[in-house]
């Protein structure tokens, strides 16, 4: 899967590109605040699935910044798994500066994680813009079904695949005059091949190749049920979690949870 290491190579470019400032504030917010880096709404599901004394992991992790916030919900151990291995340097070393010694990073394609982990956690959890750098979800929630323990839980928080079909102010079909109208195909199979950069962390520039696939609403929940979990609940939200919020409050649903659990067997 050749796209697999060449979004490892892009990604890793962007964390050496990335924008003056990004991330300093990082270890400030995970000091002083409670719970940062999550919205009110993934808060309340945190919560109300319990993370105390559990063994969590997070998988994409990035920079570790939101593993880190969940280790204030006294989980007993937590593990972060990401491609890059610059971002889990600085996990590593955020981790060490606020004294989790009970969290840990691991740098590996998902798809690979080794099979000691097998059977492990009693939650994961992906947040926004993590499973669109996997093609195939089957195998994706396979390895994290296989990851699970029996009753463990997957929470997703992330855009709504109904975004797709939505120009983003920048793009050439956007039109700030008529914000009602969908352009693209929802049911779109083709990947975006994109080399401007990530713009939450990096200025635009000639970056190396990112290479992400536009999955529907179905396509995720039938990969979760086929991997052996049963969903427990799916909200969706007429806001935005990271594109743009021209579209906010409109009636369009624009991000998604789903949290779902696993059964005793794969399907
Ligand atoms: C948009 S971030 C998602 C995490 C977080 N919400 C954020 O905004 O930083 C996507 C992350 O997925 C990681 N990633 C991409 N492909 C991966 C793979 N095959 N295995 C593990 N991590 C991968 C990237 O390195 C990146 O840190």
């Amino acid at each position: 899967m050749d796209y697999i290491n060449s979004n490892k190579q892009a990604w890793e470019d962007a964390f050496d590109n990335s924008r003056p400032g990004w991330g300093e504030n990082h270890l400030e917010k995970l000091i002083n605040q409670t719970l940062p880096f999550f919205n009110q709404d993934v808060i309340v599901e945190l919560k109300e699935v319990g993370l105390d004394g559990k063994t969590i992991a997070q998988f994409c992790c990035n920079n570790g910044r939101e593993l880190l916030s969940a280790m204030q919900l006294n989980p007993k151990h937590g593990i972060g798994f990401d491609i890059a291995e610059n971002f889990i340097e600085q996990a590593t070393q955020m981790a060490a500066k606020i004294g989790r010694a009970n969290c840990e990073f691991i740098a590996c394609n998902l798809l690979d994680i080794d099979e000691k982990y097998h059977g492990k956690f009693d939650f994961i959890f992906f947040t926004v813009g993590a499973i669109t750098w996997f093609e195939d979800l089957e195998l994706l929630f396979s390895k994290v079904s296989k990851c699970l323990s029996p009753q463990g839980k997957l929470l997703i928080n992330d855009y709504h695949p109904f975004t797709n079909m939505l120009p983003t102010p920048g793009e050439g079909a956007y039109d700030p005059k008529h914000l009602n109208r969908a352009v693209y195909s929802y049911f779109k199979k083709e990947p975006w091949v994109e080399n401007n950069g990530m713009s939450y962390i990096t200025p635009e520039y000639h970056s190396k190749t990112f290479t992400n696939f536009p999955h529907t609403l179905s396509d995720i929940i039938n990969a979760v049920i086929h991997a052996g979990m049963s969903i427990q609940k799916l909200s969706e939200y007429d806001y935005d979690v990271g594109l743009s919020d021209v579209y906010n409050n409109k009636g369009f649903p624009l991000s998604f949870i789903l949290v779902s659990e696993k059964m005793g067997r794969e399907i």
